[in-house]
């Protein structure tokens, strides 16, 4: 490597053909990093350096930081290249960033865009934000400390956030005598912690990046090294096959109507490559059409790709408007109201779960429900902490549900980072609160189909409508939700015995019973709830078609899993019953006991304490149970069986 050719390249370029220079600098691909590290580490110095030794930075301002650094510098008078960056002042006086900063640099072969993002302890927010772009992650780990806790943060963010590429920058090896065995055990450290996170490729380096060592130019100090410089790693990392070319989408930004004879849509490509002639579906109305023609800057051409802002027109007048996604006909995204996502919380005042939040998604601004957290990250261990479930604080991730008002059309993060984003913001405030990347759906189709293509239906003579008419009833599901100790078997029974006594026929499922036989092999983790609710739904259904009426009595907290019991036993025969029970209210009555050993740390994964309750947001009757008596409620729902007509 040696001395920069491309510098006297350029210089060369410059002075003799000015448009060629920048001819050559308009065509340069642009890398996106993202430098992350504790304070002290010495971020604001590399990047310093990154931009001195590039020679990137104007003369003036190389003056004022060769005078600051007399008064401000750690270096005793010399110059101090994290002056360079530290461009706020409040980081100067206090010794810490405190916003995402971005810096622009180029060389020979590529353009920079940097985000520097805080390491300060509170600042994970600011973090979330630059890297959502990125394509590189440069992570400063400070010799002496080795892997830290910040350390772990920022890989496992930049993981989340889809950063495919990590270099790891060992700074100050000067300080630890250029120790090879310090530099190996850092990188033995930092790959067994992110052995379980997805990264295309992690690269090491041995710096010091006051002195420059390793950044810009080989050192002298580190012989049992021969990998590239910093540098040269950022100019070469492979980002190319990184873009996702195949799934197009294009989320309408405006709709363009400059005389009656023209519609177009524009917006930036999120993805993917858009062809005149390419047939389309709009969502999430799914409308057909296809591309017209593609026009970038008033001007009409073949096809354009991601990120590249265009107008396209439509063969069809369908119609389109702001915030709907143009995505081709056989490669949808997702459409639906629902979502999971990972969310990372950034406001001081905590997560609401059931609150309503303005979700910003591509182009829309949908309003949208927050769920329960199903659980955090410990980002210290990589594993999932269900302790403390209800809020999200300022900093912390988890893996939140969330239920849109409108459906909206989005495809999973880690495929796309455009349409698996979004941001939450506070309707009130209109302040960003968190933001969210969108996790593979759950897939728990609403009736499933057999594991076999080999299974028949068989039906008989005698139809559910003459079972039905013989009892007299219709065969229907009462569906009880609630918190433990809210009240759903007594008024189960209460029910069943008032309709007894009516001369129905009707039978409880309660969940105490059920989990002795039929379920006895699920606990209570969320899979097993759904799987319990779906086994008992289908039992339900049966029960339905014999003309049974049938009280089912189950926690029943996932909002997915009560859906699909609805849509297996069928709309028309399905109440869904909220028994709203303040969680304090149902401690204090503890009928089982349960809560007080859920306190004392016996039971993990306890509904309402350490997991979480999806209130229904819009049940056939709620039911305040702290106020009104079991027959009180039961006769509530008689009435409302009557209304149904499923009792004469
Ligand atoms: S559900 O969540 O899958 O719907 P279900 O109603 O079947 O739960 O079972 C709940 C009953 O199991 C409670 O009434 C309680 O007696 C008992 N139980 C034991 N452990 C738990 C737990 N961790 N969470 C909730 N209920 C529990």
């Amino acid at each position: 490597m040696g001395d920069h050719d491309y510098r006297v390249q350029d210089e060369d370029l410059i002075r003799d053909d000015i448009a060629g220079y920048l001819r050559k600098h308009e065509t340069k691909d642009l890398l996106r990093l993202l430098t992350c590290g504790s304070v002290d580490d010495g971020k604001s110095t590399l990047i310093g350096r990154l931009l001195y030794d590039s020679k990137m930075i104007y003369e003036d301002q190389l003056a004022a930081v060769t005078r600051d650094s007399k008064i401000h510098g750690t270096v005793g008078g010399d110059f101090d290249p994290a002056l360079l960056t530290d461009g706020l002042k409040a980081e100067r006086e206090q010794g810490i960033t405190i916003d995402v900063a971005y810096r622009y640099f180029s060389t020979a072969k590529r353009k920079f865009i940097i985000a520097d993002c805080p390491g300060h302890e509170q600042y994970t927010r600011n973090m979330a934000t630059g890297a959502s772009t990125a394509d590189l992650a440069v992570i400063i780990i400070d010799a002496r400390h080795g892997v830290v806790t910040q350390t772990k943060r920022h890989a496992f963010i930049c993981s989340l956030l889809g950063i495919k590429h990590v270099a790891v920058a060992i700074n100050k090896l000067d300080l630890v005598g250029w120790s090879e065995a310090v530099y190996d055990r850092i990188r033995e450290d930092f790959n067994a912690f992110v052995s379980r996170l997805a990264f295309a490729d992690i690269h090491f380096f041995p710096i010091c990046a006051l002195r420059g060592d390793n950044v810009v130019d080989p050192s002298e100090h580190t012989p049992w090294y021969d990998g590239a410089t910093l540098l040269h790693h950022m100019e070469n990392v492979n980002i190319a096959s990184d873009r996702n070319l195949i799934d197009m989408r294009l989320p309408v930004q405006y709709v363009m109507r400059p005389h009656l004879d023209f519609r177009g849509f524009a917006g930036t490509i999120a993805s993917g490559v858009v062809r005149a002639g390419d047939s389309v579906v709009s969502l999430p109305s799914r409308r057909h059409s296809r591309i017209k023609a593609v026009y970038v800057d008033g001007e009409p051409i073949a096809e354009a790709f991601a990120p590249m802002a265009v107008t396209v027109t439509l063969a069809d007048e369908i119609d389109v408007s702001r915030g709907d996604l143009l995505a081709p006909v056989h490669n949808v995204p997702t459409i639906g109201h629902d979502l999971e996502a990972m969310v990372v919380w950034m406001h001081e005042i905590p997560a609401e779960p059931g609150r309503t939040y303005l979700i910003k998604h591509t182009t829309n601004l949908v309003p949208g429900v927050l769920g329960a957290v199903r659980y955090k990250m410990d980002v210290d261990n990589l594993r999932k902490a269900p302790g403390e479930a209800h809020a999200l604080r300022l900093n912390e991730i988890g893996r939140v549900h969330l239920t849109m008002h409108r459906p909206i059309a989005f495809d999973p993060y880690d495929r796309n980072r455009a349409t698996g984003a979004f941001i939450i913001i506070d309707r009130v405030t209109n302040v960003t609160v968190g933001a969210g990347m969108i996790i593979d759906r759950v897939v728990r189709e609403p009736v499933q189909g057999p594991k076999s293509r080999h299974i028949a239906e068989a039906r008989g003579s005698v139809s559910r409508r003459d079972r039905e008419r013989r009892l007299g009833q219709r065969g229907f599901t009462v569906w009880l939700t609630g918190l433990s100790g809210s009240g759903k078997s007594t008024i189960a029974y209460e029910l069943e015995r008032q309709l007894a006594a009516e001369g129905r026929l009707c039978y409880v499922l309660d969940g105490d019973n059920i989990r002795h036989g039929l379920n006895s092999d699920l606990a209570f983790s969320a899979d097993d709830r759904a799987e319990n609710i779906r086994r008992i739904a289908e039992v339900a259904r049966l029960m339905n078609e014999v003309g049974v009426i049938v009280i089912s009595a189950f926690i029943s907290p996932y909002r997915a899993d009560r859906r699909r019991a609805r849509d297996i036993v069928g709309d028309g025969a399905f109440l869904e019953v909220h028994l709203d029970t303040p969680l304090a209210v149902c401690e204090a009555r503890d009928p089982k006991g349960l809560y007080r050993k859920v306190r004392a740390g016996e039971i993990p994964q306890f509904t309402g304490i350490t997991d979480p309750y999806e209130a229904p947001e819009a049940p056939e009757l709620r039911l305040e149970t702290a106020t009104l008596s079991a027959e009180r409620c039961a006769g509530e729902i008689v009435a409302a069986l009557r209304g149904r007509e499923v009792l004469p």
